[in-house]
């Protein structure tokens, strides 16, 4: 596996690479979710790129940047045992170039949901992925269903601006005991992780009502609400019965939807979703 930092290195290690070439953005501490979209693109695909940056614009100026977990040498072994052919590990000079101030900004389906919770979130990632896609011109893309509304950003952007690029969304890869894998897992002790199962565990209520028959957008809701507020240590942000691909909030009957949420446990905001249909 090669190891590029700068433009030109990347460009040089890109004219070696067979197409398809599939990519992998992420901003590091990686962990089995990750690694699921690694192993899925070097399945699919001639070539695997993936990107490590923790990309500041993005973060707000109260959210965790310079706390972001890092191990660099880790997250290398992890890429090359999962088929990745380069990794590119850019500096914000790189990125960001002195007098920087050009962006991407999708409209409707950035507004709500963690857009709402995070206004300057979603510029910065369909900014700093628009640069990604721009430096290695990849065949497919792969994210998570995890971040759900940034997969559907994601997607609008690149049908907006005519990437030839083909999104792949990949599904949640969860702990053992149903904890949705994330860098962020590693700020939990034993009793907050214990709570934080509520976020699945509300999820997997709901996903059984409603294979029981149960349609109401707003009785889905609080099946998930109860299981979260059950837990002393959980301080629920929001509980969301949307439509997959507006992200518009739903009333009523549903018959398909994304039921997603947002938790602090501590000081620490986890997310988790299903898509019920
Ligand atoms: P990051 O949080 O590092 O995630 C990189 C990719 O891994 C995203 O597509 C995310 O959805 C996916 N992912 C994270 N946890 C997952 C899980 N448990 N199961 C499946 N996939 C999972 O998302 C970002 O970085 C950034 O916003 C980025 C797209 C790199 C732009 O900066």
């Amino acid at each position: 596996m090669k190891h590029v930092t700068t433009l030109e290195e990347l460009t040089t290690a890109l004219a070696e690479l067979p197409r398809p070439i599939g990519f992998v953005p992420t901003m590091g501490f990686l962990h089995e979710g990750h690694i699921s979209l690694a192993r899925r693109a070097s399945e699919e695909c001639a070539s695997v790129v993936a990107s490590i940056y923790a990309n500041p614009t993005q973060f707000a100026p109260d959210e965790d940047l310079e706390t972001y977990p890092r191990d660099i040498p880790r997250d290398k072994a992890m890429l090359e045992e999962a088929g990745v052919d380069v990794v590119w590990i850019p500096t914000t000079e790189v990125m960001y170039p002195a007098g920087y101030q050009s962006w991407v900004t999708v409209e409707d389906v950035t507004k709500p949901l963690e857009g709402a919770r995070r206004p300057t979130h979603f510029k910065g990632v369909s900014t700093i992925v628009a640069k990604l896609f721009n430096a290695v011109r990849p065949d497919k893309a792969y994210f998570g269903q995890k971040d759900a509304q940034q997969a559907v950003v994601i997607k609008r952007m690149t049908q907006d601006l005519s990437y030839p690029i083909e999104i792949v969304v990949c599904p949640i890869v969860r702990e053992p005991d149903g904890l949705a894998m994330s860098s962020r897992n590693t700020y939990l002790n034993a009793e907050q992780h214990q709570a934080a199962l509520s976020l699945s565990q509300g999820l997997k209520l709901a996903q059984a009502a409603f294979e029981d028959g149960e349609r109401d957008a707003n009785a889905l809701r609080q099946i998930v609400i109860d299981r979260v507020n059950a837990e002393e240590l959980t301080d629920l942000q929001y509980v969301s019965c949307a439509h997959p691909d507006t992200l518009e909030e739903l009333e009523g009957d549903v018959n398909r939807c994304l039921i997603s949420m947002a938790v602090f446990v501590g000081e620490t905001r986890l997310i988790d979703n299903v898509l019920l249909e």
